[in-house]
């Protein structure tokens, strides 16, 4: 009897320096889950990277590929995964690119992964099926296999009434409801799931959805980070060491830290703009902060993201045009991938963190940057799911340029003893999200049902 994990991407990438983590909240979380309890991990292998065997170190875990060819991949990711599903589940609706050919791609590789899970399960194993790329697929196996079947939204659900602009629609939701157990970060996400459920004719009561003889229940599990990792992390005395010369790089008594996938869901430009509004409303903080925004590259293939990088570009330009002195560089903008070791020193050398997705299912970023800071403040969109765990940050509401400029000001006069107070409230919040519990709890309700 094992455990497998079925999701788009491995948590492993194949880099020039070898095999390194995945970006992304659904790989850093659920990668030690699998390494603590072992069993196999399928993922798609990218259009191209077909004859490398890109497999973790870590030998209890077994990684089983799905090869797909150039069409499938642009179409069942490029296409439907991240031009129609993500721009709509984060209400991105003008991004949208309803194509037929997409949805046919999905349906096409949502088979395959049917095919490759449905080869490997054997009696007893439990499948646990993760996010927007994989909507079809419980309902796929639940022709093939028995069993329990979990499935897990790692991005906003969206109201009903916005699902319903896929034409697709019923048919997607038909294909979640193959899982025995559907989980959603937050109460609202499975609310609106409910919602859109009951709209397409399913019988819904409380938290269950009856399909045919079968009852699906629909749960909120919020998902964390892995604690004992960060905290590891937070103890070594690299982290210190380099924290330090991060803030001698910032040259200035405060520095403000951005960190995202280069994903117009976070809310970037927005910030900077924000930023730019600070400077302006404020100008006794000219000369004394220094903002550092990492955003590492992301589905640089589509479209839109190519257009957010123009976009961030000019504004990261504009602002060092007006404000840059010779003495003063008041933006860093750090366009890579970090390890979390590096990730960590930031974390541990900002004074503030600017957390403000326009709309995110979780944000991860917002918990490792609270549990690693000794004496920082967190300034979190009221937007992003873990606004509804995380009380003690700053909220604010990100499209609120004025807003976000005042909660700025107000975070970096916080005096030691209320940032004291609100760090060691939201670490304890963050302990209880813990990635390995929220497997636990997972999985032992879908065992349980
Ligand atoms: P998403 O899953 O949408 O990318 P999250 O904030 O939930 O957003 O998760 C992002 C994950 O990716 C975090 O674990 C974070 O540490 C990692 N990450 C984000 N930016 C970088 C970066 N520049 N380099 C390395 N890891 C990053
Ligand atoms: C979000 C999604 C994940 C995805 C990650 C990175 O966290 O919920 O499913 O893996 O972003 O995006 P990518 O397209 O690079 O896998």
């Amino acid at each position: 009897m094992s455990l497998i994990i079925v999701a788009n991407r491995a948590p492993f990438r194949l880099t020039a320096e070898g095999l390194v983590p995945a970006v992304g909240g659904l790989a850093t979380a659920l990668l030690p889950v699998l390494e603590a309890q072992g069993g196999t991990w399928v993922a798609a292998a990218e259009w191209g990277e077909k004859g490398r065997t890109a497999h973790p170190r870590q030998s209890a875990i077994r990684l089983e590929r799905v090869f797909l060819s150039e069409r499938e991949w642009q179409g069942y990711y490029g296409g439907f995964s991240n031009r129609v599903l993500w721009p709509l589940c984060h209400y991105f609706l003008e991004k949208i690119e309803l194509r037929r050919e997409y949805f046919q791609d999905y349906l096409r590789v949502n088979r395959r992964f049917a095919e490759a899970v449905a080869r490997i399960h054997r009696q007893g194993d439990t499948v646990f099926v993760q996010d927007y790329h994989l909507l079809l697929l419980p309902g796929l196996l639940r022709e093939k296999i028995q069993g329990p079947l979990g499935f897990f939204f790692h991005i906003p659900w969206p109201s009903s009434g916005v699902f319903r602009i896929l034409p697709w629609g019923r048919a997607l939701v038909a294909g979640v409801l193959g899982a025995d157990l559907v989980g959603f970060h937050t109460w609202e996400y499975a609310e609106n799931f409910l919602r859109t459920a009951a709209y397409y004719g399913f019988p819904v009561e409380g938290n269950k959805v009856r399909v045919g003889e079968r009852t699906v229940r629909v749960e909120a599990h919020p998902l964390g980070i892995d604690t004992h990792r960060f905290h590891e992390l937070s103890q070594s005395p690299e982290l210190g060491a380099h924290a330090r010369s991060l803030r001698r790089l910032a040259g200035v008594d405060r520095l403000i830290l951005g960190v995202d996938r280069l994903d117009y869901t976070k809310g970037i430009r927005e910030r900077l703009l924000a930023y730019e509004r600070f400077l302006q409303a404020y100008p006794h903080w000219r000369g004394r902060v220094a903002f550092f925004q990492i955003a590492t590259p992301s589905r640089t293939q589509v479209a839109a993201y190519r257009e957010l990088k123009r976009q961030v570009d000019e504004v990261v330009g504009r602002i060092l045009g007006s404000f840059l002195r010779e003495d003063w560089v008041p933006l860093r903008y750090f366009y890579q991938t970090y390890t979390q070791e590096e990730l960590s020193a930031f974390y541990r050398a900002a004074d503030v963190a600017l957390i403000t997705p326009l709309r995110d299912g979780m944000n991860l970023v917002a918990l490792e940057y609270a549990y690693t800071s000794s004496e920082g403040v967190l300034v979190l969109s009221n937007l992003a799911g873990a606004a509804e765990h995380l009380k003690e940050a700053l909220l604010v509401n990100p499209y609120d340029l004025d807003g976000m400029a005042a909660a700025l000001d107000r975070a970096l006069r916080m005096p030691y003893g209320e940032r004291q107070e609100r760090l060691l409230a939201l670490k304890a919040r963050i302990q209880a999200l813990d990635a390995q519990s929220w497997a636990d709890r997972f999985l032992s309700s879908l065992e349980a049902g």
